[in-house]
């Protein structure tokens, strides 16, 4: 009787001692760039779940929105040999570190969770290398919105959003003419190319999208179509406010929220930011896809790099199983403004910015209007971006032709790609 009390016990203090081991064990380094209100939040959400595990959360956030400091802080973490646990990473910059050898996988817990049947095939295919996960996705995020606020509209006379180009510069006249900022706008080359990108799309559609800012056709990028988005693009640079350099997005947004300004263009981040302080959709603020045909994908994911020692790819294991849990997914994108990647989780308790997004998700894939985003990283390798992002900003701040640009463009791209 006794014995069996003694070995019971053990079994029992053994039981608590492996879990609470297990629980010890994880412990992550997450580099990211989410550090604007909405994103805090949202970020804060994974971190909060992870710690509940019994993980630890090394926090390493780098400031700078689309993410190109932080790319710039990953690159000097992996050349001194101290990569990070996970990093916030997408598109075709996870198979570029793949390819180096830099990731691990998380296979088996993909398995598990059974995340092939429950991703959308195009995005299961990004987060994997040579057929196994190495990279979680947290969200789908749109690109191609615009951000009113309706107050400032109705002041301007403006009745109705935007449906083509030409009625959304009708419009920022007359915000213009009523002293009120047309286009809340950051100038940093990622905001650029985020603007750049959705009036390609708008002026040529998302075929023409595809050959030029995908598949980089030189015919393409010298057409009569790429000279007609960048006057478009001349357009909106006579729609920001003289302060306009250097300013970070979500200051934009606030240009919006205070009535400053009538339009941002910008994703859905920017209705993170909204949400947390206290803004309340269709009411506060509206939102409206950008004029065009389609639906600019970004979707953020954490990556998981090869790190040694137990407790970190116990680490990476848990983090990655949280990711892709319904109840996380659901909690991370009613902060941070998306959707989420994973195609089950019910959208009953989002807003209808989430709801339009998501019907018009399904409606581009059925249309094969969804296009990868060149601005946030989604369609070409990072070299390549940067001189989309070079020399749109160089026009964006200067006088430069759209005959020109698109000539100076093409060149540029033909140099990357030789390199
Ligand atoms: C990321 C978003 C982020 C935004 C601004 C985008 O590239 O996908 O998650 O909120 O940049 O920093």
């Amino acid at each position: 009787m006794h014995i069996c009390k003694a070995m019971m016990a053990a079994v029992s203090v053994a039981g608590a001692l492996s879990a609470s081991a297990a629980r010890a064990d994880g412990t992550v380094e997450v580099l990211h760039w989410w550090t604007s209100g909405g994103e805090a939040k949202a970020v804060g959400e994974l971190k909060k779940a992870f710690e509940a595990e019994g993980g630890e959360w090394i926090d390493s956030p780098i400031a700078g929105g689309g993410g190109d400091a932080a790319m710039t802080a990953l690159r000097a973490r992996v050349v001194a040999g101290n990569p990070p646990t996970a990093v916030q990473l997408k598109g075709p910059g996870i198979q570029e570190w793949a390819e180096q050898g830099a990731l691990n996988d998380v296979q088996s817990v993909a398995d598990e969770g059974n995340w092939d049947s429950v991703l959308p095939p195009a995005l299961a295919e990004i987060m994997k290398y040579q057929g196994k996960y190495v990279a979680a996705p947290v969200n789908i995020h749109r690109v191609d919105w615009m951000w009113a606020n309706p107050e400032a509209l109705k002041k301007a006379g403006v009745e109705e959003m935007p449906t083509t180009w030409d009625e959304f510069n009708a419009a920022a006249d007359k915000l213009q003419a009523a002293g009120i900022v047309p286009l809340a706008h950051g100038g940093q080359p990622w905001q650029d190319a985020t603007l750049f990108e959705d009036v390609v799309l708008g002026i040529g559609g998302a075929d023409f999208f595809r050959k030029a800012l995908v598949e980089l056709d030189p015919e393409a990028l010298t057409s009569d179509m790429m000279v007609k988005s960048f006057d478009q693009l001349r357009k909106l640079r006579g729609y920001v406010d003289p302060n306009f350099s250097g300013r970070d997005w979500n200051l934009a947004t606030a240009m919006v929220m205070r009535g400053e300004a009538g339009f941002q263009i910008m994703g859905d981040w920017a209705k993170g930011e909204f949400l947390a302080a206290g803004k309340v959709p269709e009411q506060d603020f509206l939102c409206w896809p950008t004029p065009g045909k389609g639906f600019v994908l970004n979707s953020d994911s954490f990556t998981l790099f090869k790190v040694e020692g137990e407790d970190r790819i116990e680490g990476q294991k848990v983090l990655a199983r949280l990711i892709m849990s319904p109840e996380f997914q659901k909690v991370f994108n009613l902060a941070k403004g998306s959707i989420p990647a994973r195609t089950d989780v019910p959208l009953d308790d989002f807003d209808a910015c989430a709801k339009r997004s998501h019907a018009d998700l399904l409606a581009a894939i059925e249309n094969d209007t969804l296009v990868p985003s060149m601005a946030h990283e989604m369609a070409v390798p990072r070299s390549v971006r940067g001189e989309f992002l070079d020399l749109v900003t160089a026009f964006f701040n200067s006088d430069m032709s759209s005959e020109d640009a698109v000539k100076q463009l093409a060149a540029a791209i033909k140099r990357a790609q030789e390199n």
